[in-house]
C-alpha cells in the first residue's frame, strides 16, 4: 500500500495488505492466470452513454435496469433477468433463479432457427448451446442492446420499457447477409413465475393450480395469477405476451416448450420445429411465441415482441392494439431517450479525469435514480423478497435525485413522512406497494435523515412553502412537514443515554451495532454527530418555516452534543464510536479489535463538531490506519472475538460486509470530510480509488467481479481472503453520496438556501474544470480556473462578467443561462 506520510500507526494497527493484480487464488492456493486486460471485456462509449461488452462470460452478470417507473426489468449483459410490475415481492412476472447454477437464468430470450437446417442460436449469446460467431451487448440508459451474427444472419435486439405501455419491448432487427433466401423461425420465450416469490417457495405445489395461461384471439398469451389470499388481488395485473408479427405457434406450458430434463439451452419445441399450442390451467407457466420470417438476400426486417401488464381483459386488448400501431416502438424508444436526455440535462461537466467525468455525467446519476426507484429491493445480490422501502436508505437516495427532479424528491419525502409516528420515530422498512405491515424496529438514526433531504430540496428549489405542507402521521393526526422534522429531533432529544449521547436503540447507520445495545443502554456517538449535522440544517428550516424561536433550542442541543463528542467521544487519536450496554466505549485503542471506526471520524467533521486539531487528527488516523489502495475500511482491526469470543459483535467474517470491509457508502463521507478540511488531494484519492472501473483495474477483474459502471456497497477488505471482491452492486447508498461528494464537495457546486454556492476542493494538479448546471430554471455555465494549483480557496467569481461578493451565486429566475467564471 502507498502510505501517505503521517504519524506512525499505533501498535497493532498496521492493517492493510498488498494485493497483487491478476493473481487469483483458487481454493487449493494455485494462482490461475486469466485475461486481465479490461478492454478485452468492455469499452465505455461515452458519446452514446453506453458501455459495450465483448464477451458474455463476465465474472458475474452485469446488470441494467429497464423501467418506466411502473414496469421494470433487470437484465444482464448476457440476457438473463427478471421482469416485475411495481413490486418484485408480489408482482414478479418472470422467474430468475437467484444463486442457482447455471448462473443468470432465466431471461427474456429470443431464439433464431434456420427452418431448413433446424440449427438455432440466441442473440443474447446465452442460453442456446450454439453460439453466435460475432457478438456484443451494450447497456444504455434504460435499454440493453445485443448485436450478433451467426450463419450470415445479423440480429440486433433492443430491450427497453417505454413510457406508453407497461411492457418490456423486445425490438429485433434481422438482416440476411447471405446470397440465399433465409426462412427463420423466431421464438420469444419467458418463464413466468408465481408473482409472489415467497409463496412460490413455500406453497407452489398447491397454488400452481391457481394460475393460468390462455390464448387470446388477438394472437397473444395471457397469464393470470389468481391465487387465494394473495395480496391486493384487485390491483394484480394480467400479463400478456404478444408480437406485432403474425403468430405461427405458441406455448403457455413450460413443460411443453422446454421438455423434460432439458433447459433453456435446448427447448424441445424448437428442436421439433414449432411450439405445441399448449395453454395452462395449473402448472408451470411460460410465454413462448413463434413467428416465421422469410428474408431475401440483403433484406432487413423487424419483429417486435411485448411482455406487458394490463389490469383487465379490456385493457389487455387495448394494449395489444396500441402496441401494434406502426410507430409505437419507435415512439416509445424516442421518448425513453428524450426523458433521459432531459433528466441528465441538469448537469454536465468536463474534468481532467475521464473516469470521473463519465461517472458524473452518466452512470452515477443513473445508478442513483435506480436506487431512488428500487431502494435496496432487487438486484443480482438482493432477491427482492422482503426489503420494500428502507427509510434511512431512501431518505439518503433523495439527495442525488433532488438536483435532477425536485418534484419526485418531494413526493418521496411525503411518502417517507407518512411513515412517521406522532412521537417522531419512523418505521424502519415499509411496503407501499404490497400493503404489508411495516418493520417497526426503532433505530437511532432513521428519522433524522429526512431533514437532510428536505434541506437539500429547499436549497434546490428555493420553495420554503414545502415546509408548510400538511402531512399525516402514521399513527393518526397530521402536522406540517416542518413539524414532522421537529418531532424527529424531539424524539432523539428525549432518548439520551446515561452519558448524554443519543441512545443507540436498535442500531444506527451501522446495522451490526445492535449487539452493543441489547439491554437498551448503549449510546451512539456517531448519532450525536448525525444529530449535529441535522441540527445545523434545522436552524435554517426553523427560520424558513416561520419558527425562528426554535433556533436557540437547536443551537443549545448542538453545543451540548459537540462538547460530549470532543470530550467523552475523543480517544486520543480518533473519535470513539459508541458506548456499550456495560458502559465501556466501542472504538477505542484499549481494545484489541474494532479500535477505530470510519464513521465517527468523518461525521465529526461533517457535523462541524470536531475541534479543528481533532478533526485533522481523526482524518489522519483514517488515512494511516483504515485506508488501503482499494478504499477505506469500515473499522479496524476486524472483529473475530470482540467483545466476547462466545458472542462477538458480528458474525461477518473478518474483512467482509459489516466487518472490516471497504464499505463504499461510508467512504463517501471521508471524501466530504477531507474536502471540508481543504485537503483536495486526499479527498480525490478517496474518490478516485472507488470509481468502479478504477477499482477493478486495481484489484483485477476476476477479483473485483462486479460491474465497472456502477458502485458496489462494499469490497472485501485486506483481512479477508479475497481483498477487492465487490459485493451488492447497484443498490447502495454509495451512489447518492458519491454523487454528492463529487459534485457538491470536490467540484464544490452546492445549492444552498441563498443560491448556488461555489467552493471547489480539487486535486492541486488540476488546471480547472467546467460544469453546466441547471439551477432553479437557469443554466449556470461554470468554469473554474486553478492556475495557482491550489486545492481550495475561491479568489474571484464573475457572473456574466460582473464581480460577485462572496461565493454564493444567486438564483436568476428571469434568465435562461448565466456564465460563471471562478478563479481559485
Ligand atoms: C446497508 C443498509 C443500510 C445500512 C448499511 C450499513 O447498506 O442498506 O441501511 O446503513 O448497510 O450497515
Amino acid at each position: 500500500m502507498m502510505k501517505q506520510p503521517g504519524p506512525a500507526s499505533p501498535a497493532g494497527l498496521s492493517g492493510s495488505k498488498e494485493h497483487k493484480k491478476g493473481e487469483v487464488k483458487t481454493a487449493g492456493g494455485a494462482a490461475a492466470v486469466r485475461e486481465q486486460q479490461l478492454d478485452q471485456y468492455f469499452t465505455f462509449r461515452d458519446e452514446l452513454k453506453e458501455v459495450e461488452f465483448k464477451r458474455h462470460d463476465m465474472p458475474t452478470p452485469w446488470m441494467n435496469y429497464l423501467s418506466n417507473g411502473t414496469f421494470h426489468t433487470m437484465l444482464s449483459h448476457a440476457g438473463g433477468g427478471v421482469a416485475f410490475y411495481k413490486s418484485p415481492q408480489i408482482w414478479r412476472i418472470t422467474r430468475y433463479r437467484f444463486f442457482h447454477l447455471p448462473t443468470d437464468r432465466s431471461g427474456p430470450y429470443i431464439y433464431l432457427q434456420d427452418a431448413g437446417t433446424g440449427r438455432y442460436w440466441c442473440p443474447t449469446y446465452e442460453p442456446a448451446f450454439q453460439k453466435p460467431q460475432e457478438w456484443s451487448s451494450s447497456h444504455g440508459l434504460g435499454y440493453t442492446r445485443f448485436e450478433a451474427q451467426e450463419d450470415e444472419v445479423a440480429a440486433k435486439t433492443v430491450y427497453f420499457v417505454g413510457p406508453y405501455e407497461n411492457s418490456l419491448i423486445w425490438n429485433l432487427t434481422l438482416t440476411n447477409n447471405s446470397p440465399a433466401v433465409k426462412v427463420l423461425n423466431v421464438y420469444a420465450y419467458a418463464e413466468f413465475g408465481m408473482m409472489e416469490f415467497m409463496r412460490e417457495l413455500q406453497w407452489q405445489c398447491y397454488n400452481k393450480h391457481q394460475v393460468s395461461v390462455q390464448y387470446h384471439p388477438k394472437e397473444a398469451l395471457v397469464y393470470k395469477y389468481g391465487v387465494e389470499n394473495q395480496p391486493k388481488p384487485e390491483e394484480t395485473p394480467l400479463v400478456y405476451m404478444m408480437s406485432d408479427t403474425p403468430l405461427h405457434s405458441y406455448d403457455g406450458d413450460r413443460e411443453e416448450f422446454i421438455g423434460s430434463y432439458r433447459s433453456e439451452s435446448n427447448p424441445a419445441a424448437i428442436e421439433q420445429g414449432g411450439c405445441t399450442g399448449s395453454t395452462l390451467l395449473g402448472g408451470d407457466p411460460c410465454g413462448a411465441l413463434q413467428v416465421q420470417v422469410t428474408l431475401q438476400p440483403g433484406e432487413t426486417r423487424t419483429v417486435n415482441f411485448f411482455l406487458g401488464t394490463a389490469m383487465n381483459e379490456a385493457e389487455v386488448e387495448q394494449a395489444i392494439e396500441h402496441s401494434r400501431e406502426a410507430d409505437f416502438v419507435a415512439r416509445s424508444y424516442a421518448a425513453l431517450k428524450e426523458n433521459w436526455d432531459s433528466y441528465l440535462g441538469a448537469w454536465n461537466c468536463e474534468l481532467p479525469d475521464a473516469d470521473a467525468q463519465r461517472m458524473l455525467n452518466i452512470w452515477n446519476p443513473y445508478q442513483a435514480q435506480r436506487n431512488f426507484l428500487f431502494s435496496r429491493n432487487i438486484s443480482f445480490y438482493a432477491t427482492g423478497t422482503f426489503r420494500g422501502v428502507g427509510f434511512r436508505d431512501t431518505a439518503q437516495d433523495i439527495l442525488a435525485v433532488a438536483p435532477f427532479d425536485p418534484e419526485a424528491a418531494k413526493e418521496k419525502v411525503r411518502l417517507l413522512l407518512g411513515q412517521q409516528y406522532q412521537d417522531g420515530h419512523v418505521n424502519h422498512y415499509f411496503f407501499p406497494n404490497e400493503g404489508w405491515d411495516p418493520v417497526t424496529s426503532i433505530h437511532s438514526d432513521d428519522h433524522l435523515w429526512t431533514a437532510l433531504a428536505v434541506w437539500d430540496i429547499l436549497a434546490e428549489t428555493g420553495d420554503a412553502g414545502f415546509l408548510q405542507e400538511s402531512l399525516p402521521f402514521y399513527d393518526g393526526g397530521e402536522g406540517t412537514l416542518y413539524e414532522h422534522l421537529k418531532r424527529a429531533i424531539d424524539f432523539t432529544a428525549s432518548r439520551l443515554g446515561p452519558n448524554g449521547f443519543p441512545l443507540m436503540l436498535r442500531s444506527d447507520w451501522n446495522d451490526q451495532l445492535f449487539r452493543v445495545c441489547r439491554q437498551g443502554k448503549g449510546e451512539s456517538i456517531w448519532t450525536a454527530m448525525q444529530l449535529g449535522t441535522v441540527l445545523l440544517r434545522m436552524k435554517d428550516l426553523a427560520a424558513a418555516s416561520g419558527h425562528p424561536e426554535h433556533a436557540a433550542g437547536y443551537e443549545a442541543m448542538y453545543e451540548k452534543q459537540k462538547d460530549l463528542v470532543n470530550t467523552l467521544g475523543w480517544d486520543g487519536q480518533w473519535f470513539r464510536r459508541a458506548v456499550m450496554d456495560d458502559g465501556r466505549f466501542l472504538g477505542t485503542d484499549e481494545h484489541d479489535e474494532a479500535k477505530i471506526w470510519l464513521n465517527a471520524q468523518t461525521w465529526a467533521t461533517l457535523s462541524g463538531m470536531a475541534e479543528p486539531d481533532k478533526a485533522v487528527q481523526a482524518m489522519d488516523s483514517v488515512r494511516d490506519i483504515l485506508d488501503t489502495e482499494l478504499g477505506i475500511k469500515k473499522l479496524h482491526p476486524s472483529i473475530t472475538t470482540f467483545p466476547d469470543p462466545a458472542d462477538p459483535l458480528t458474525n461477518y467474517n473478518k474483512g467482509t460486509g459489516e466487518n472490516g470491509a471497504v464499505f463504499c457508502h461510508a467512504n463517501t463521507w471521508a471524501i466530504i470530510a477531507e474536502c471540508m478540511l481543504g485537503r483536495g488531494d486526499q479527498a480525490y484519492k478517496y474518490y478516485r480509488q472507488l470509481i468502479p472501473n478504477v477499482a477493478m483495474e486495481q484489484a483485477g477483474i476476476w477479483r473485483y467481479k462486479a460491474e465497472p459502471y456502477v458502485y458496489a456497497s462494499n469490497l472485501f477488505g485486506p483481512e479477508s481472503d479475497k481483498f477487492g471482491l465487490a459485493n451488492v452492486s447497484w443498490l447502495t447508498g454509495t451512489a447518492a453520496w458519491m454523487y454528492i461528494a463529487a459534485t457538491q464537495y470536490i467540484m464544490g457546486i452546492k445549492p444552498v438556501l441563498e443560491g448556488l454556492s461555489i467552493d471547489p476542493c480539487i486535486p492541486s494538479e488540476w488546471e480547472g474544470f467546467t460544469v453546466n448546471r441547471r439551477f432553479r430554471g437557469c443554466l449556470y455555465e461554470i468554469s473554474v480556473t486553478n492556475s495557482s494549483h491550489s486545492c481550495k480557496g475561491v479568489k474571484e467569481i464573475r457572473v456574466d462578467g460582473q464581480r460577485l461578493e462572496g461565493n454564493v451565486v444567486p438564483a436568476y429566475p428571469e434568465k435562461a443561462r448565466v456564465k460563471v467564471e471562478v478563479i481559485l
